[in-house]
């Protein structure tokens, strides 16, 4: 028994924020966003709305694509780093909203890794008979780590505002991290299957020695209470990052990870037609493709229209390139994640024919 993926479907927030328009209250520019990272433009939501609000309109998507009814589902998985409240998660919400039974449901959080996550998770149920169709849905809200304030409606287009001098210097001490970050979702319906082909196999690797390279230090149970105002003041609730730490590992663990799994299968670099990877830098991307020794083509980018939308990255692009008619049957897709934590792995996948 194995596992196919039968649907896939996206949630496209409605607020549409340039690099021009990051310019208008903190101290960077377009050349500078795209040549660092290769984003030109990212997705925010409305005020209001939780990943679970997105995760739900992308899983609605993916059923409809896979011609499945919600009460089909036999697990529900949700991978997101921005849940809509501290606790609990949000796959209660999401397999409410969906309008699946009360069937078992996962709440991850892997970050980057997260939908990585879920996909071996998923695999995992439906070969060994726990269930015959799994949805797995990676959604984010960046929105509200971003230390925008009053500035969110200059971002959002408020012609003519100009941000007040303290604004942008605050603004600009969190730039390096806010400019990458954007919302969305994607979900994938899997179901078990005994055609050829399907999650072929998997790595996961976590490695908490990494964990300081990206982390959201504050607001947490270690402290007491595990919110107060000190620790907003320092701003310890938004992420810390270090950008060339990320980089350096990010750059060489995909490509280590991507050929592990491959020589699982007994199965090399250039059998691989499309490695869908995380979409956090394209320097790291271009970093991916040199060390696999292959080119843009298979491995594909959207990150310039998306940025990084953390557990949302493989499925959006997946997503994406099966609607542009780049997913074939009978291809070998390596879907491969690195993040905070950290985390990262390898799926490799064969299309069905
Ligand atoms: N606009 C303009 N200037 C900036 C910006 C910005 N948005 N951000 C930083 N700079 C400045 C810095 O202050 C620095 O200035 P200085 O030389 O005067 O001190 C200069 O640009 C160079 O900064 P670096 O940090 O050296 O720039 P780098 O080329 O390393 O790019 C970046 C930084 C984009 C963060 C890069 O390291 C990166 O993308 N790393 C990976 C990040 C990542 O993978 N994050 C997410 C993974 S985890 C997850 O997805 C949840």
């Amino acid at each position: 028994m194995g596992s196919v993926i039968t649907g896939s479907g996206i949630a496209v927030p409605p607020h549409l924020v340039t690099n021009h328009d990051l310019a208008r209250i903190m101290d960077t520019s377009d050349d500078w966003i795209r040549s660092r990272t290769g984003v030109a433009q990212r997705r925010f939501v409305e005020p209001g709305v939780g990943s679970s609000d997105l995760a739900i309109q992308a899983g609605l998507a993916a059923l409809a694509d896979a011609g499945l009814d919600p009460g089909e589902l036999d697990l529900v998985v949700t991978a997101t780093m921005t849940p809509d409240v501290q606790a609990p998660g949000i796959v209660g919400k999401v397999q409410h909203g969906l309008g699946a039974g009360a069937v078992a449901g996962f709440d991850l959080r892997q970050q980057c890794s997260g939908f990585l996550y879920g996909l071996d998770l998923a695999d995992a149920w439906l070969t060994s008979g726990r269930g015959k169709r799994a949805i797995v849905i990676g959604a984010e809200v960046h929105a509200g780590y971003l230390p925008w304030g009053e500035t969110w409606p200059i971002v959002l287009g408020a012609p003519g505002e100009k941000a007040d001098p303290e604004a942008y210097a605050r603004n600009t001490a969190h730039r390096a991290w806010s400019v990458l970050f954007g919302d969305g979702a994607g979900a994938m319906v899997l179901e078990a299957s005994d055609a050829p082909g399907g999650v072929l196999g998997s790595r996961l690797r976590t490695a908490g020695e990494l964990s300081d390279l990206i982390r959201v230090p504050g607001v947490g149970f270690s402290r007491r209470p595990y919110i107060d105002a000190e620790q907003l003041d320092d701003d310890d609730h938004l992420p810390v990052m270090d950008g060339g730490g990320l980089y350096k590992n990010a750059v060489r663990l995909m490509p280590e990870v991507v050929l592990e799994v491959l020589e699982q299968c007994d199965l090399t670099a250039s059998d691989v037609d499309l490695v869908v990877a995380h979409q956090a830098n394209e320097r790291i991307l271009a970093g991916v493709r040199k060390q696999l020794g292959t080119d843009a083509a298979t491995v594909p980018s959207n990150i310039a229209e998306w940025g990084n939308t953390t557990a949302g990255t493989l499925p959006i692009l997946f997503h994406e390139l099966r609607q542009e008619g780049r997913v074939e049957p009978g291809m070998l897709v390596c879907f491969v994640a690195f993040g905070a934590g950290a985390h990262w792995g390898a799926v490799l996948y064969r299309v069905p024919d």
